[in-house]
């Protein structure tokens, strides 16, 4: 038998977290919480919230999270069946015979990270010691200032093969191998990875330390030495400094990709907190997603020279298939031979700012690129160009994203050579409208009008999608209980549409944090969402009740809300899956027309009719409803 969730549950039910926090912890009661200064980082105002009820307890400073297992594990150090065998036998329990295995891996993750925060700790240590006086020198000169080397966690490694593995000597060989801190070479002791180097250790999105930098203290190579992948780090899906990053560019709405290490931490003791840097490789897929979820339109700082350049290209296009509407890159060059820390040392955080004011949209950095890349003097050459964009644009992804791009690029390239076709002014050409097709023969329908005084005003509020979106977004804040009901369908609208994208996302991660009890009132859910930055967003949502719909009411009728939710869902959910096949229909009947994609396109504008329709309903059902006032983010 193993340890059942029900088991589980049950061990936290009969634990009062309060009292077990309490002991090492001083927590004073603030309203249904009690409060006190967070045990896993310092500070002297208090941010680490208990509840009881719920179980949990979290740091709005640090994202500290857990119940009374991970309390044990993460704070006191002990391994899960410990905790899991401590809390049981003061709660009257008895712990049923254990799964080994499932037991060994969640101890092993647990020791791992703790190697990597002894190793850490070790690090720092060493260079506040008399050997890291060479390294300390370095940072000075680097205008690293104490504070930031501080903030970062910015240690040294001695000049030894033997210090750290004798620092760390009880957590055994194996695991500081596992770790990446000693290489093991067939048939030799093991022996220290990182030698006289200033180490940067990278943390994960929730502040654990699970790799190190290391850069050579003089000249060398390599400069950097960096941990291997092990269970803890994956080079390519991390992101140096997203995890103090990301609360500062959801405050700011802005994120910059740059190169190293050291850029991320000037630009942060220079003011600019939001900055994540890859790990010396191109960017990947997997960074490229974690850049979107917290800002739409990530702005890349490449050096102006040719590897920086080369190196923007490379990310334009691994963008290119993942984009969707709203969700893009920008490009800031950054002048010869510099890097954002040269930059900000040499002219400070004005001078980067000047530049950032200047950022390339993709779409230019692209079409740059390509005329660029070329002679095109000839037909042939000129066709060359033509096709090259074309190209750039089929893999894209998303069809109306490629859409606008098909269209853009033409523009563009008619424009680029109209001298040349005095009949082909771009300038003068009529928007398409799909309905207004004509061919000979064919019976022309008008296109059909706005159903309703309402569905006008809520494309005039800035589209269908984003009102809706946001009436529901406020449903389930207002509602949180219904979240559980939705899950799966909240999940796919994630991506969908930026900050209101990512509200969602962050909706449904609180949600799930909360599913064991699924008790997560509306107060406590603004309350998270506001220190993870999202206060004014979630705030403009609750006064909501400008909403004219009956969930995002203070006072609607339960039953009719839930009924009213489901429904809005259920249409922001189609809507742009219609609207989608819609853009595909038409740039299809733009290529070709044919009587089926005619047909096609018919058939979607009345869906979309229709779920124009569904939706007005849903406004009307409420007789006081107010007019939908201009709405913004
Ligand atoms: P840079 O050479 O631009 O590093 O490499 P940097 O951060 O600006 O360092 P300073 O200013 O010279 O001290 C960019 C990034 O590439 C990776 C590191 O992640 C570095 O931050 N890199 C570079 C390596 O992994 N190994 C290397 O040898 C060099
Ligand atoms: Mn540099």
């Amino acid at each position: 038998m193993s340890l059942t969730p029900a088991f589980l549950d049950e061990l936290r039910a009969r634990t009062s977290l309060s009292a077990l926090l309490g002991k090492t912890v001083k927590l004073t009661r603030a309203g249904r919480e009690m409060k006190g200064c967070c045990p896993f980082h310092n500070e002297k105002t208090p941010s680490f919230y208990v509840n009881d009820d719920k179980g949990f307890y979290h740091c709005f400073g640090c994202s500290a999270h857990g119940d009374a297992i991970r309390w044990l594990t993460d704070h006191q150090g002990l391994p899960f069946m410990d905790a899991v065998k401590e809390l049981a036998a003061a709660a009257g329990m008895e712990v049923p015979a254990q799964d080994r295995h499932a037991a060994k891996r969640a101890e092993k993750a647990k020791s791992l990270h703790d190697v990597m925060h002894a190793a850490a700790d070790f690090f720092v240590q060493q260079l506040g010691a008399i050997d890291g006086a060479e390294a300390r020198a370095l940072l000075d000169r680097r205008g690293v200032t104490p504070a930031s080397a501080k903030a970062f966690g910015i240690g040294y490694a001695p000049d030894s093969r033997t210090r750290l593995r004798a620092a760390l000597k009880d957590f055994g060989d194996a695991m500081l191998i596992e770790a990446g801190l000693l290489i093991q070479v067939e048939g030799k002791e093991p022996y220290d990875r990182f030698r006289g180097r200033l180490m940067i250790p990278i943390r994960d999105p929730r502040g654990r330390v699970i790799a190190f930098g290391g850069r050579i203290i003089g000249e060398g190579e390599p400069k950097y030495l960096n941990s291997p992948d092990t269970p803890l780090f994956d080079k390519g899906r991390t992101l140096y400094n997203l995890d103090r990053a990301a609360p500062a560019a959801r405050k700011a709405d802005r994120l910059f990709v740059v190169e190293g290490y050291m850029d991320a931490i000037a630009l942060a003791q220079g003011g600019v907190g939001e900055a994540v840097a890859p790990l010396g490789t191109a960017l990947t897929e997997a960074q490229l997603e974690r850049l979107w979820r917290v800002v739409d339109v990530p702005v890349v700082c490449l050096d102006g020279d040719t590897a920086g350049q080369k190196a923007a290209i490379r990310a334009a296009h691994r963008a290119l298939p993942m984009l969707a509407p709203g969700r893009s890159l920008a490009f800031v060059t950054l002048p010869d031979g510099q890097d954002p820390d040269d930059l900000m040392r040499a002219k400070g955080a004005a001078a980067f700012e000047a530049l950032v004011r200047e950022a390339e949209p993709l779409v230019d950095r692209l079409w740059k690129h390509e005329l660029a890349a070329e002679p095109l003097n000839t037909p042939e050459q000129r066709a060359g160009l033509k096709r090259r964009l074309s190209e750039l644009a089929q893999s894209i992804a998303d069809p109306s994203v490629k859409g606008e791009y098909q269209a853009e690029f033409r523009h563009r390239f008619d424009e680029q050579f109209a001298r040349n076709r005095p009949g082909n002014n771009f300038q003068q050409r009529q928007p398409f409208y799909p309905m207004a097709q004509r061919r000979p023969g064919q019976k022309w329908t008008p296109p059909p009008p706005p159903v309703t005084e309402d569905a006008k005003k809520v494309r005039a509020a800035g589209g269908i999608d984003r009102v809706l979106a946001k009436a529901v977004l406020a449903g389930l804040i207002r509602h949180p209980a219904e979240i559980a009901r939705h899950m799966e369908v909240l999940g796919s609208l994630k991506l969908a549409d930026g900050a209101l994208g990512r509200l969602f996302e962050a909706v449904v991660d609180v949600a799930l944090e909360d599913r064991r009890d699924g008790t997560l009132d509306s107060g406590r859910l603004v309350t998270i969402l506001a220190r993870s930055g999202f206060d004014t967003v979630a705030h403009d949502l609750l006064r909501a009740d400008t909403m004219p719909y009956s969930f995002t009411r203070a006072d609607g009728d339960m039953t009719q809300a839930r009924a009213d939710l489901d429904e809005a869902i259920a249409i922001l959910v189609t809507r742009p899956e219609v609207d989608a096949a819609l853009a595909e229909a038409t740039s299809a009947m733009q290529s070709r027309f044919t009587d089926e994609a005619f047909e096609r396109q018919v058939a979607l504008v009345n869906e979309q009719r229709a779920l124009d329709e569904r939706l007005a309903n849903l406004v009307q059902a409420n007789e006081d409803a107010r007019a939908l006032g201009p709405e913004d983010d």
